[in-house]
Formats: C-alpha cells, sequence, structure tokens
C-alpha cells in the first residue's frame, strides 16, 4: 500500500494510538473530526441531554441490558424520545467496537433534545426536531489492572450542590468536574458529596462502607444514580453470606469503617481507603472490597455481550 492509501485507510478505519476513532452521529459512522453538531444544539447550550458509559472487557460489553434500560428511563423522565429502534443500540455498540477494534475501554453514548435551529428555553416540537445521538469509544487497554484497584483511592467529602434530579444520567456535569477538581487539588482521588450530614455518592460513582461484615449503602431514590454497577453487584451479594443494608451513612461512619469500595462503569469495584484525610480500617485495600471486586468482574464477564 502507498503511504498515501496508508493514511487514507487509518483516517476513515480509525487507529487506537492516533485515537482517530470512527464515531456514530445520527445514523453515520464517521472519523471523529468530520463528526460535528450544531452551536445551537440543545445538549451544548442547556445541557438537555442524557448519556451512559457501558464498559468493554476483552471484546465484552458489561451490564448492557441494565445501560439500556435506564438510558430508556432517562429519555422518558426528561420526555425526550427514544431513538432507538429495538436492538439497535446494540448493533451500533458492536459495530462501533469492530470498526475501532477495542479489547478494552468503553462506549460513551449521549443523546440531546436536538438542535432547534435557535436558542430557547422551551422544548422544541419532537414532530420537527429529532434528538441528536453520538456514541465514541474510548480505549484503555488493561483497564482491569488499574493502580487504584490494587491501592485504593484516597477521597474528601464536598456539599452536595447538584440538582434534586440525580437518578437521571444528564450530561450537567458541571458540579461533579468542579469537585474532582477539589478532590485534584486536595492532592487525593476523587469527592463525595454530602448532604444534610449523611454521603449521596461520589463524583461519578456509588459508595459503600463495611462494618462488622455488614456492606452499608445509600438506598435508591432521586438523591443518587442508579448505578448499573451497584445493582448487578449486589445481586451477585445476595448469593453470598454478605450481609447489605441499604441506608445513608456519615463521613464520620466511613472513617470509622472496616472497608470502603465505590462502583461504577468505569471503575467496577474500587477500594476506598482515605476519607477526608482519615485512613479507612488499615489504610489497605480491604479483604471484602477486593473479594467483591473479583466477584463482579467474575459474574459481569460471565454475563457479558
Ligand atoms: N458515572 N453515580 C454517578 C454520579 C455517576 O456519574 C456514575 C457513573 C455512577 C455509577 O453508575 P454506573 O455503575 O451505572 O456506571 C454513580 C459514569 C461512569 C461516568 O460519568 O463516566
Amino acid at each position: 500500500m502507498t503511504r498515501q492509501g496508508c493514511t487514507r485507510r487509518k483516517r476513515i478505519y480509525g487507529d487506537r494510538n492516533k485515537m482517530t476513532r470512527i464515531v456514530y452521529l445520527n445514523g453515520e459512522y464517521l472519523p471523529e473530526d468530520k463528526a460535528k453538531v450544531s452551536i445551537f444544539d440543545r445538549g451544548f447550550v442547556m445541557g438537555d441531554a442524557v448519556y451512559e458509559v457501558t464498559a468493554v472487557v476483552g471484546r465484552k460489553l458489561l451490564d448492557f441490558a441494565g445501560h439500556e434500560a435506564r438510558l430508556t428511563r432517562s429519555l422518558g423522565e426528561i420526555g425526550i424520545e427514544n431513538p432507538f429502534a429495538e436492538g439497535e443500540l446494540l448493533a451500533i455498540h458492536r459495530e462501533l467496537l469492530a470498526r475501532n477494534d477495542i479489547e478494552d475501554g468503553g462506549i460513551y453514548l449521549q443523546v440531546s433534545r436536538g438542535n432547534p435551529g435557535d436558542r430557547d428555553f422551551v422544548f422544541p416540537d419532537p414532530a420537527v426536531v429529532k434528538p441528536t445521538v453520538v456514541l465514541y469509544t474510548q480505549s484503555k487497554p488493561g483497564v482491569l489492572q488499574s493502580e487504584s484497584a490494587l491501592h485504593g483511592v484516597r477521597v474528601i467529602s464536598v456539599p452536595e450542590l447538584r440538582w434534586h434530579r440525580r437518578d437521571i444520567k444528564t450530561v450537567q456535569l458541571l458540579y461533579p468536574s468542579m469537585a474532582k477538581m477539589m478532590a485534584k487539588k486536595a492532592h487525593v482521588d476523587d469527592a463525595w458529596f454530602v448532604e444534610d450530614g449523611f454521603v449521596t455518592e461520589g463524583s461519578s460513582n456509588n459508595v459503600y462502607i463495611v462494618k462488622d461484615g455488614v456492606i452499608i449503602t445509600r438506598p435508591l431514590s432521586t438523591d443518587i444514580l442508579h448505578g448499573i454497577t451497584r445493582a448487578a453487584l449486589l445481586r451477585y451479594v445476595a448469593e453470598t453470606q454478605i450481609a447489605v443494608e441499604e441506608r445513608p451513612f456519615t463521613i464520620a461512619e466511613a472513617q470509622a469503617a472496616d472497608e470502603s469500595f465505590l462502583t461504577s462503569a468505569s471503575s467496577f469495584v474500587t477500594p476506598v481507603v482515605e476519607v477526608d484525610g482519615v485512613a479507612v480500617g488499615t489504610g489497605k485495600p480491604g479483604p471484602i472490597a477486593q473479594r467483591l471486586r473479583e466477584i463482579y468482574i467474575e459474574e459481569a464477564l460471565k454475563a457479558g455481550i
């Protein structure tokens, strides 16, 4: 192949190292630099969009059905028509994995209310303005062997300042991003939101403590995102002897806990070893958190598609 031909091939089919991905935009597969969204898109102007992140491990999609179901719910809660026909979403995920040759990483999906052609607070007529649909891959080779999983993560607490419909997975991520920056400034890994004295969740994960062998985690409500990893993990835990108590907990309880951990599609189950400068338990990843990570990964891979 000529050099020019080779370059063209890379541009068209994607090159993982150079990150010239093939992405999906409104029914088309395009090189990432050719995928363009309007400046009037409500996702851009109003944060009027929902999203999902599905993990890919060994070319398998983890918890795909859960992410698809939550997407349907998020869209319904804010009144965006579901743009996908039966089976279409999975087909797009598979096509993107194949075209970008992804082994490990994830697929990001975003659906906005679309481009009404100008800025307006009122929702556009859904018969006229169709949602904007974007999906792209993120390659993370060896995603299971993370430093965070090995050593655990350190967190600080920050006030919960997000809106009150945290069960909807919207792209309004300014405050979670600010919380991450506060954590970075404090030389730790992440931030936990605290409201009325109780922890809601992490900046991009659900959180747990372990005390006397019991897993404690906040129950589902509009206060937190209904994590798909959380749901899967609790299903797997139900088959073990480990007890789960769904109730809110405080920072002081976390600091006095035997162990702590968090869950998300991008971090699976990850130990938390320090909260607001205080070591949790031994200050090292705890045995239950480590075991739960193994169980989650094993079962999710078994069920992966
Ligand atoms: N975040 N809580 C919040 C606020 C989140 O943003 C996430 C996921 C979770 C965990 O949900 P799940 O287990 O379904 O990933 C909980 C994703 C990974 C992100 O924003 O990148």
